[in-house]
């Protein structure tokens, strides 16, 4: 079983795999930015690189971003929250650092953060992404337009 702390400092720790999640600073920019960029080279239905590292700024101006951070490894993962929303407009994980609970985790803080069941849209294309929202309990939601027309809209638990 995977066990995690939840400390002052850092908002998650995961002590045995050594990575602890945290709000960005200013320094993890080009971590973030390069993280996002190697998952966006899977998204080859995505029409340009450009545009969507515009659109990944402009989410982080304005909403609140947690980073999944290992020692060695830099930013592993990172969330873009939209608190008072609870709308998550960015969740990417380090292709590395999958299925180790991280991306779990993000959204767990994001969650106590937004003090409200999240919700997100997801590719249609993206099954693997839609295979592990299941897994969490997430459902499909019925009723509000995802942001883009080839997106579902998913609520959390
Ligand atoms: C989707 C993503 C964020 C999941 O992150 P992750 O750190 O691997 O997820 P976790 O390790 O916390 O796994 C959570 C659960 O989902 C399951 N899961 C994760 N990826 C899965 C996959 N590809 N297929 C099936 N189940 C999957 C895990 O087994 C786990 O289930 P469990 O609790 O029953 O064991 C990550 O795969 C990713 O960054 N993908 C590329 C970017 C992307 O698609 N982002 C989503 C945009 S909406």
């Amino acid at each position: 079983m995977v066990r995690f702390t939840v400390l002052s400092m850092e908002l998650m720790s995961h002590r045995a795999a050594g990575w602890k999640i945290r709000l960005r600073l200013s320094s993890d920019n080009p971590g973030v930015e390069a993280l996002f960029e190697t998952c966006l080279a899977h998204f080859p239905w995505r029409s340009s690189t450009a545009d969507e590292i515009v659109r990944l700024r402009q989410a982080l101006n304005v909403g609140d971003c947690l980073i999944a951070h290992e020692g060695n490894a830099g930013v592993i993962g990172f969330l873009i929250l939209d608190r008072p929303k609870a709308y998550v407009s960015h969740l990417f994980v380090h292709d590395d650092w999958r299925f180790c609970g991280v991306g779990s985790g993000l959204l767990g803080v994001a969650r106590d953060m937004a003090r409200s069941p999240l919700q997100l849209d997801v590719d249609a294309q993206n099954e693997p992404a839609m295979r592990a929202y299941k897994a969490m309990g997430w459902v499909e939601k019925v009723g509000p337009d995802p942001m883009r027309s080839n997106q579902r809209r998913l609520s959390g638990p």
